[in-house]
C-alpha cells in the first residue's frame, strides 16, 4: 500500500509587503535583500485572518481540485508553528468549519512541518487507519516578527499550502527520512510560548542568519546524498525539486549537490519569502498548476528549519 497526492491548493493572503515598502521600515535595500534572498514580496494575513484561515482556504481549494468533498476525508494533519490558539489545534477548527470527520491535529516543526505532517500521514494510510487525508502547511509568520529588526523582518511572509493524500496501489511516497538536532536551538528561536508564560504582541522570532545558513547547506547536501544512495538514485535522476523556500542560495546549492539545473527547481521563494511548513506545498501546487510538474514525475521535497529540524520526501506524482 502507498500514499499518492492527488490534488493541491494554495492560498496566499491579499495583502503584498513589497521589498521597496520595507526599505521605508527598516535600514535595508531591495537590492541586498534581492542579492542576498532572492526575495521581492512577501504575503501579510490581515489583522482578522488567522492561520486556520488561510489553511482552510487552500483546503478548500484541493479538495475542489479532486473533485472530492468532506466527507470523502478521514484524517486532516497541520504542519504550523504559528496555531491560532493552544487548542482547539489548527486542524480541529479546520475540521469544524468544513464538516471532515476522523482524527485532526497539528504539528510543529517550524519550516519542515510539511514533510514532517506528509510523512505522518503517509503512516496512518499505509497502516490501514485512513483512506484520504488532507495534509496543510500553514503560517503566519508575520505575527511572531519583530519589524525593527531587520536581519529577519525582510524574510518572512504568510501562507498556506494543502494536498490530499490518498491510499493507492501505485508507488506514490516512495521514501521519506525525518531528522533533528536540539543542540543549535539558539540560532533560531523564538521566546514566546504559554508553558514558560511569556508572550510578545510584536514577535520575537531570533535568528543568526549566517550560522544558520551554513548549517542549513551542511544538512541538507547530507539529506540529498542519503535520498540518492538510499534510491539507488544517480545525480540527475530526479524530475523536480520542491524545496522548503527561505533563500535562493541555499535552494541552488541543493539542487547543484542533486545535479540538476535550476529549470528543474521550483522556485517561489521571491514571490512570498520564507513561509516556514507553507512553503513546500505552496511551491508544489504551482508547479503542479502551471503544468511543469506532471503525472508520473519523480519528486524530491527538503526542507530545514527552527529546532533545528529537516526531513526530505521522495514520491512520483
Ligand atoms: O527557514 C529555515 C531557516 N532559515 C534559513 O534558512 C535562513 C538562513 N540564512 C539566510 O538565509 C542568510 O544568512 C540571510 C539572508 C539571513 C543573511 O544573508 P547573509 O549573506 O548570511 O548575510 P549576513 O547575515 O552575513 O549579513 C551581511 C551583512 C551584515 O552587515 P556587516 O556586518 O557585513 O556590515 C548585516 O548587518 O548584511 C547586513 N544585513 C542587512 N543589510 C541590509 C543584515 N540584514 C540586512 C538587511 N538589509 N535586511
Amino acid at each position: 500500500m502507498y500514499a499518492r497526492i492527488i490534488s493541491t491548493g494554495k492560498y496566499l493572503p491579499k495583502k503584498i509587503l513589497t521589498n521597496s515598502e520595507l526599505e521605508k521600515i527598516v535600514d535595508t535595500s531591495d537590492e541586498w535583500i534581492l542579492s542576498r534572498t532572492g526575495i521581492e514580496s512577501r504575503h501579510i494575513a490581515a489583522d482578522d485572518e488567522f492561520t486556520s484561515h488561510l489553511a482552510e482556504k487552500a483546503a478548500n481549494i484541493a479538495l475542489k481540485t479532486a473533485g472530492l468533498n468532506s466527507n470523502d476525508i478521514d484524517l486532516v494533519v497541520v504542519g504550523t508553528c504559528t496555531p491560532d490558539r493552544m487548542f482547539p489545534n489548527v486542524a480541529c477548527l479546520i475540521q469544524e468549519r468544513m464538516g471532515i470527520k476522523g482524527p485532526a491535529f497539528s504539528l510543529e516543526a517550524a519550516c519542515s512541518g510539511f514533510v514532517y505532517a506528509l510523512t505522518v500521514a503517509d503512516q496512518f494510510i499505509c497502516a490501514g487507519k485512513a483512506k484520504r487525508a488532507l495534509v496543510i502547511g500553514a503560517e503566519t509568520m508575520s505575527r511572531l516578527i519583530d519589524w525593527t529588526d531587520r536581519e529577519t523582518c525582510v524574510l518572512f511572509g504568510d501562507g498556506a499550502g494543502a494536498v490530499i493524500l490518498e491510499a493507492s496501489e501505485e508507488p506514490g511516497l516512495i521514501f521519506s527520512d525525518l531528522g533533528a538536532d536540539g543542540q543549535h536551538r539558539k540560532l533560531l528561536y523564538t521566546d514566546t510560548g504559554l508553558s514558560n508564560m511569556r508572550s510578545s504582541v510584536d514577535g520575537d522570532l531570533k535568528m543568526k542568519g549566517n550560522e544558520v545558513f551554513k548549517v542549513a547547506v551542511r544538512t541538507l547536501e547530507q539529506m540529498v546524498d542519503k535520498v540518492l544512495k538510499d534510491n539507488q538514485l544517480e545525480q540527475g535522476d530526479i524530475d523536480w525539486l520542491v524545496p522548503h523556500q527561505a533563500n535562493l542560495r541555499i535552494i541552488s546549492a541543493t539542487a547543484k549537490r542533486l545535479g540538476l539545473p535550476m529549470e528543474r527547481v521550483v522556485v517561489t521563494v521571491n514571490k512570498h519569502g520564507n513561509t516556514s511548513a507553507a512553503s513546500i506545498p505552496m511551491a508544489l501546487d504551482t508547479a503542479v498548476k502551471d503544468g511543469r510538474i506532471k503525472n508520473g514525475d519523480l519528486i524530491l521535497l527538503e526542507a530545514f528549519g527552527g529546532g533545528f529540524t529537516w526531513g526530505s520526501c521522495l514520491l512520483k506524482f
